[in-house]
């Protein structure tokens, strides 16, 4: 029996008061994510029921109570505190998916600071952009990546201290780096929570838009009523449940349920910390007896690539509900899953900005492959004219995604950029920037982005971000960087370069510079395809045409170029 039962029926009755209600949250009152995550839910009786069940690349297993957690938390914020780091302090996650990453996020929040989780695969010029925006004043990192930190730090006065998690005392520590081992510390009890309120902000996310340089979504406390009741309703997570979320909290999906979510409901999360192996992903379900599992159509792509024999062979049995984001997810993922694993992925669509489920397909609504279902209760959206901003009233007609303001989870801000904020607003409804069409039954069918962002496996890239970087290398002239088709990632980026005079094009030029990114930016990041040209196609008012090349890869018609010229 699912949580949300019959969707027609909870729409009807549904205000966010419920979720309050259940968190015991009065308007005026500290809330504060780090304790709900931990303190309420020891508090409920649940200290001994594991909280996370960590298991590393070389199949190492570690368990931690909600008790454990509530401490572990704790000394990581007394911590803080000594170190005199101010609430209100952005402070940087730069770690695998490792606990203290987990921890760190709750403790970070228990003292009041606020939480700017980065994705560790990123390079040092991604990191810069990101810890120079915000202002961050602390990070935590691994040894690993400190390298990344080192090769920044004297051009960021305002980062002050670099928190080692794993410093084993062989290499001596740098300039502002500290060692800090969260199990050897001396462990504390009863730290004072710092006391929160619903618009203190909490968390800040960076989002790639199509031009400039990434945007830190800020969110606050109160996120945690539509982050609770969403991963109770729509994941579904109950008591019993054992709960896995596949993604790093670099990106939103990793902290609104990969953290946030599941915990405040009091739900043990497993995390494995190591990449994809359809075989590897499996077993990891099979050991844990994994019953609730939220994924990506990437993932599930690659998952049917390795066929229905490899599922045979494991003991699947105890999964019972399942659920995807970040990118469409096609029509035939869900049937497969549904022949693989006898359970149909439920497909869900929001964004950093939103902070939590916005539309998606519940347990026990009838569910339509490749649609990506309906509102949340308490969650107005509308397909919007493309010109007028005005809802769009007949089925079938595509349009703007947009969502009425007033959520608990909505961003409240851009970090340090309010114009931009603004611009997401049009007629009184906040623009997602995706277009798609509601059908007669009020379902939601995605078309495709509104803008240039390029999305990779789930991950958005900035093509502005990458063409920066591209110019940075000595042979490129200009460049234009665009989404292409991809059987797995849906979308993998394709750079086209003019070079500079007295540079040729060459299969060993290619491969540096597409090096020059993965190093600079990420992995993600690099071009999977460079395609030299002469001279990139331009806009009379010498604009480079994106869109244009974009067509191409995607063998669309573009027509007449003149309505493109000056966008
Ligand atoms: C963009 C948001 C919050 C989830 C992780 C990504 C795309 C997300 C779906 C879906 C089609 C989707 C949209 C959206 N997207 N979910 N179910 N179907 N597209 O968060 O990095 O802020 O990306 O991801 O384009 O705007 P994000």
């Amino acid at each position: 029996m699912s949580n949300i039962g019959s969707y027609e029926e909870r729409v009807k009755d549904f205000s966010w008061e419920i979720s309050e209600k259940e968190l015991e949250y009065k308007k005026g009152d500290v809330i504060n994510i780090g304790e709900y995550c931990t303190d309420r839910v020891c508090k409920m009786g649940k200290g001994d029921k594991p909280a996370l069940i960590w298991q590393g690349h070389s199949g190492e297993v570690k368990t931690y109570t909600f008790d454990r957690m509530r401490v572990l938390t704790d000394t990581i914020a007394q911590y803080l505190k000594d170190k005199k780091i101010n609430p209100g302090a952005p402070i940087c996650l730069f770690m695998d998916k490792i606990p203290e990453l987990y921890f760190s996020f709750l403790g970070i929040l228990k003292m009041g600071g606020i939480c700017q989780p980065l994705f560790s695969a990123f390079g040092a010029e991604s990191l810069f952009t990101r810890l120079e925006d915000a202002g961050t004043k602390a990070i935590f990192t691994q040894k690993k990546h400190v390298g990344k930190i080192r090769k920044i730090i004297a051009d960021l006065p305002h980062l002050e201290h670099i928190i080692v998690v794993d410093h084993d005392g062989r290499k001596p520590l740098r300039e502002r780096e500290c060692a800090f081992s969260m199990e050897k510390a001396e462990a504390v009890e009863d730290f004072e929570i710092y006391p929160t309120y619903a618009e203190t902000p909490s968390v800040l996310h960076y989002t790639s838009g199509t031009t400039g340089k990434p945007k830190g979504a800020l969110h606050v406390h109160y996120s945690l009523i539509s982050q609770y009741i969403t991963a109770k309703y729509v994941l579904d997570l109950t008591e019993e449940d054992i709960y896995w979320c596949t993604a790093d909290p670099g990106w939103v999906t990793g902290t609104s349920y990969g953290i946030i979510g599941p915990w405040a409901n009091g739900v043990t999360q497993c995390v494995l910390d190591a990449g994809f192996r359809a075989a590897g992903w499996y077993k990891f379900i099979e050991d844990h007896g994994v019953t609730a599992w939220y994924s990506a159509p990437t993932a599930i792509r690659s998952l049917m690539r390795e066929g229905k024999e490899l599922v045979q062979q494991h003991n699947l049995s105890t999964l019972r509900h399942l659920c995807s984001v970040g990118e469409p997810l096609n029509a035939e993922a869900v049937l497969w899953s549904t022949e693989a694993y006898g359970l149909t992925f439920h497909d869900t669509f929001w964004q950093t900005e939103t902070g939590s489920i916005m539309i998606s397909n519940y347990p026990g609504m009838k569910s339509k492959p490749g649609s990506m279902g309906k509102p949340f209760p308490g969650i107005s959206a509308a397909v919007l004219d493309l010109e007028t901003y005005e809802p769009k009233q007949e089925a079938g007609v595509v349009g703007l995604i947009a969502i009425k303001p007033g959520w608990p989870s909505m961003f409240r801000e851009y970090w340090n950029n309010e114009e931009v904020y603004n611009s997401k607003f049009k007629n009184g409804w906040y623009i997602c920037g995706d277009r798609a069409s509601i059908d007669e039954d009020g379902y939601f069918w995605f078309v495709g982005r509104d803008d240039d962002v390029i999305n990779t496996g789930g991950h958005l890239v900035g093509p502005f971000e990458i063409e920066s970087a591209l110019l940075e290398h000595e042979a490129v002239a200009e460049s234009a960087v665009v989404g292409k088709p991809d059987p797995v990632n849906m979308e993998v980026v394709k750079a086209f370069i003019a070079l500079k005079p007295g540079y040729e094009p060459s299969a060993g030029l290619e491969l540096k510079i597409m090096n020059h990114i993965r190093k600079k930016l990420s992995p993600l990041a690099m071009p999977q395809e460079i395609e030299f040209l002469d001279k990139l196609p331009k806009t009379r008012s010498g604009k480079i045409m994106r869109r244009l090349l974009r067509a191409k890869e995607w063998g669309e018609e573009i027509g007449d170029t003149s309505t493109l010229e000056d966008e």
